[in-house]
């Protein structure tokens, strides 16, 4: 066999909380090969507060950003414009060989778009998932970006047929299982040595815990409306969690609701760390929620999840898991939390390979390819 004549050098690129979990298992993977790949971890900057980045990185065990773009929050051209900006120059001076990203954020879509145009292939973990809601900025950048995209390695069958839909060739598309869930796996047995239920004096399986930060959702007063209408509803059946991510607390006060969000029984949280958020989503009685990556984690802990959206991109979680699609709908959701309460909540399973291993199959494919590039 002819001798591997390259390191691959890797930027991995990052901007939002759920990039970080995604790319940390990754990362340590990649770290195992020290003579074969060099991964660069490149932060943009998209999220900076010290809950949203830094805490989060502290929980992952996630090393020093060795790059770090300081782009911050901003309309979305602009946003995403200026880390494209940042990031060409960065990659024009270090080139690196494969520009890795994860999940459907507007830094995932910036440095997919930088890498294609100075032609350096891109691998996109998470490839695949669909809304068919193109009110979600997400949805867009989960398009554009496997257009661009050279590997496509994605989570579930449904991301497999809907890349195939797309036209995009099959020999791209790597089925490998969730990054997410090896995160999860790594970090649960840690998760619970966290205090944060003595500190909110919450009992175990005995309240709901609820995130909210989709734009579709918070940034219109009338679904926040809603939202604090079915807040009131599920908190005389339980007390409720709210961890406030930083959009929905600045939409909250824009639209002078500070007064809808205090009920008893609903307890407000600035937003928190990866650990203490694992403990409580494992203990929740129910999780209330419009993130992606929290339908994910609750069908693997088994926890009920009701999912506020109209649709969700991630159909595993809803034809094997434990997730229900409620949308704001009050009638629903408190059926289901009436089921849940009776024991009568469906049962979940586990999709295939949600298995923990994901991130080794992921650096394993690469490095497979690696050895063809530099032999060829
Ligand atoms: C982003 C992602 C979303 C992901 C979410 C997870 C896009 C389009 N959206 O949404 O897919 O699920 O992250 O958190 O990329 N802010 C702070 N501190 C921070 C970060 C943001 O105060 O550390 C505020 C800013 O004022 C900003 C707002 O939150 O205007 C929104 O931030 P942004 O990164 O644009 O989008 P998210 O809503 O966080």
């Amino acid at each position: 066999m002819a001798k591997i004549n390259r390191k691959l050098k890797i930027f991995c690129v990052v901007g939002a909380r759920p990039n970080f979990v995604k790319i940390a298992p990754l990362i340590s993977e990649m770290k195992k090969y020290p003579k074969l790949i060099q991964p660069i971890l490149v932060h943009t900057g998209q999220h900076y507060d010290q809950a949203m980045s830094k805490e989060i990185f502290k929980d992952l065990g996630l090393p020093k950003p060795d790059i770090y773009l300081y782009v911050g929050s901003g309309p979305h051209a602009k946003q995403t414009a200026e880390i494209m900006t940042r990031l060409d120059d960065v990659i024009v001076r270090e080139k690196p060989h494969l520009i890795l990203v994860v999940g459907d954020v507007n830094s995932t879509l910036a440095a997919a778009l930088v890498a294609a145009k100075l032609r350096i292939p891109v691998a996109h973990v998470e490839a695949g998932l669909r809304s068919f809601n193109e009110n979600m900025p997400e949805e867009i950048n989960r398009v554009l970006t496997d257009r661009v995209a050279d590997f496509l390695f994605t989570t579930e069958h449904s991301a497999n047929k809907n890349l195939l839909k797309e036209g995009l060739a099959k020999q791209k598309i790597f089925f490998v299982g969730n990054v997410m869930i090896d995160t999860l796996k790594d970090h649960l047995k840690k998760s619970q040595k966290s205090k944060i239920l003595e500190k909110l004096k919450l009992k175990k399986g005995s309240y709901a815990l609820l995130t909210l930060h989709r734009a579709e959702i918070v940034d219109k007063k009338e679904k926040l409306h809603l939202v604090s209408d079915i807040l009131k509803a599920v908190s005389q059946k339980m007390p409720i969690v709210f961890p406030v991510h930083p959009r929905t607390q600045q939409k909250i006060r824009e639209f002078e609701m500070e007064k809808d969000f205090q009920t008893p029984n609903l307890i407000i949280t600035e937003a928190l760390g990866y650990l203490d958020f694992l403990h409580l989503e494992n203990n929740a009685k129910v999780v209330i929620t419009d993130s992606g990556g929290v339908q994910e984690e609750t069908t693997i802990l088994n926890v009920p999840c009701l999912t506020l959206r109209q649709e969700t991109e991630r159909p595993a979680t809803v034809k094997i898991g434990t997730n229900v699609v409620t949308n704001l709908n009050k009638e629903k959701i408190l059926r289901e939390i009436n089921l849940i309460l009776k024991n009568k909540f469906k049962k979940g399973g586990i999709p295939p390979l949600w298995d923990g291993k994901a991130a080794q199959r992921i650096v394993k494919i690469l490095e497979r390819y690696n050895q063809f590039w530099s032999e060829n």
